[in-house]
């Protein structure tokens, strides 16, 4: 009996323990030494994290030849610039990446190609148009990598990771005041008591991110700690969808010091701009477009975030470039005539000093933080 016991707490003891993560964990110096700049890494999570984040087999280039699918089609708008074979090609991927399971008929009408029926294939057009818009307009975040559906879809009608806006109970908690959305526990913010709802501010509206006073006596900065604590739901969002630490991008001595932070933090600068700028190009207008299944609790459309693209990983894919091959997606077609080769150069991903310098040439009113690229260790 009291072996059964025994077995029984120890049993309970290793059910208990599987919720922790077993050492050995890695840890990576990403910073000057003695500035706590580092990573901490669990192998077994990255091996698990790079299967789910290998790309597919890529399809065989098609020929540029012969007459242009705008000539021939009746209904294209966005990719008449390409070859018959080539138009084939992208939608054979496009079938590949967004409705392996369905089919061509996720977004045709068998009957007829050129018909705009379906919901879906009036959404993919827009999503053809947002992904040359990210691929050309934000190189600044995705660099020559870029992406294409299966980024986000990932093989899935829908990505895995969007977001809406959550109803906020009317009255409730009005003893206290505008709770904000905290003390209700949610993924979004890893479960602490931030607001809920860290995107509708950053990543549809442009509030303030930047908090901090920049002086040691209060100067007049009015940012109360309900804002900061937005700034960290948003923050908390941003190093899980990436799968980082907070020190991935600042140095915790000082997290507002630009020239105390890594390069990614201006490349999540811009990411932060790019996610606003989609959803309100993008998603948005395409509200009506979408059936009210696929709507939000408030009849919002789905949003997306950060780990829209990334899914845990600090480059979506680990940087596999796969846009690469798809040179319809890395220019906008038709504004800008035939689509280019496929661009040779091959990315580290990493930001140059060049890349820094031309950046800071934008103009002020753009608010570009300067940055002092900080090298990896001394
Ligand atoms: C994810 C949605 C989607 C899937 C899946 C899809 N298509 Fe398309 N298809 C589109 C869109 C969007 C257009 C219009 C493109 C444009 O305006 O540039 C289009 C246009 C076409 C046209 C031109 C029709 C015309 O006369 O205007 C043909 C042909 C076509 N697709 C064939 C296919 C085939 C074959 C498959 C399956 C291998 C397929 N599509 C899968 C979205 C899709
Ligand atoms: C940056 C991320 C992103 C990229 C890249 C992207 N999509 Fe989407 N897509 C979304 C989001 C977000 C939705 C809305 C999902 C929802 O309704 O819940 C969506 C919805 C769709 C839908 C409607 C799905 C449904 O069943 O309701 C289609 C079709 C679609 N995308 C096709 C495409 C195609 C084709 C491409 C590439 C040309 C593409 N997407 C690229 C994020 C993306
Ligand atoms: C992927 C990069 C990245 C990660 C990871 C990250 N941050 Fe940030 N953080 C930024 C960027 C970029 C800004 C500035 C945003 C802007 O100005 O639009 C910022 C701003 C801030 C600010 C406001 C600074 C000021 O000037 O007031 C604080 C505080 C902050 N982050 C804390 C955190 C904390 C805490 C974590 C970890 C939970 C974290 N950050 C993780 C990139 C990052
Ligand atoms: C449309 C897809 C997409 C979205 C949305 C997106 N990213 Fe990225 N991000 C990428 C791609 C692609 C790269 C790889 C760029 C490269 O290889 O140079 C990248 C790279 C980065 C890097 C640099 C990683 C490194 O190790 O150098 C950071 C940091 C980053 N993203 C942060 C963010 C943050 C924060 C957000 C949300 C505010 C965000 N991203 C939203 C596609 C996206």
């Amino acid at each position: 009996m009291k072996r059964l016991q025994s077995l029984c707490v120890s049993v309970l003891a290793v059910l208990t323990l599987a919720g922790c993560e077993r050492p050995p964990v890695d840890s990576v110096q990403r910073g000057y030494r003695g500035t706590g700049m580092e990573q901490v890494y669990n192998p077994r999570t990255l091996a698990e994290r790079a299967a789910l984040n290998t790309p597919p087999e890529e399809l065989p280039a098609a020929s540029p030849d012969g007459p242009k699918a705008g000539q021939v089609y009746q209904n294209v708008k966005v990719l008449g610039n390409q070859s018959v074979g080539e138009f084939a090609r992208t939608m054979v991927a496009m079938t590949n990446w967004v409705a392996p399971k369905q089919g061509c008929v996720h977004c045709h009408n068998a009957q007829n190609f050129a018909d705009d029926s379906l919901y879906t294939k009036v959404v993919a057009r827009r999503m053809l148009q947002m992904t040359q818009k990210i691929n050309t307009d934000y190189k600044s975040h995705v660099g020559t990598t870029g992406v294409t559906c299966y980024t986000c879809h990932r093989g899935q009608n829908v990505p895995n990771e969007t977001w809406f806006k959550p109803l906020v109970p009317k009255g409730a908690n009005s003893f206290a005041g505008d709770k904000a959305g905290q003390n209700q526990p949610a993924m979004t913010v890893g479960l602490s008591s931030l607001p809920v709802d860290p995107f509708t501010p950053f990543l549809l509206e442009a509030r303030d991110i930047r908090v901090q006073g920049d002086t040691a006596l209060p100067a007049g900065n009015r940012h109360s700690i309900k804002q900061a604590e937005w700034t960290y739901g948003l923050m908390v969002h941003m190093s899980s969808a990436l799968g980082v630490n907070c020190s991935q991008c600042h140095n915790t001595r000082s997290f507002g010091d630009w020239n105390n932070s890594s390069p990614p933090r201006l490349t999540a600068w811009h990411g932060i701009r790019m996610a606003r700028e989609l959803n309100n190009e993008f998603m948005l207008p395409l509200t009506d477009s979408f059936p009210a299944h696929r709507l939000g609790p408030g009849g919002d459309v789905a949003k997306l975030n950060c780990a829209t693209c990334h899914q845990g990983a600090h480059k979506p894919l680990y940087g596999a470039t796969m846009a690469m091959s798809h040179p319809e997606l890395l220019t906008k077609s038709l504004e800008a005539g035939l689509p280019a080769a496929a661009a040779s150069a091959t990315t580290t991903g990493a930001l140059t000093t060049d890349d820094l310098k031309t950046l800071s040439l934008l103009p002020a009113s753009t608010a570009q933080p300067k940055l002092k690229v900080a090298t990896s260790s001394e």
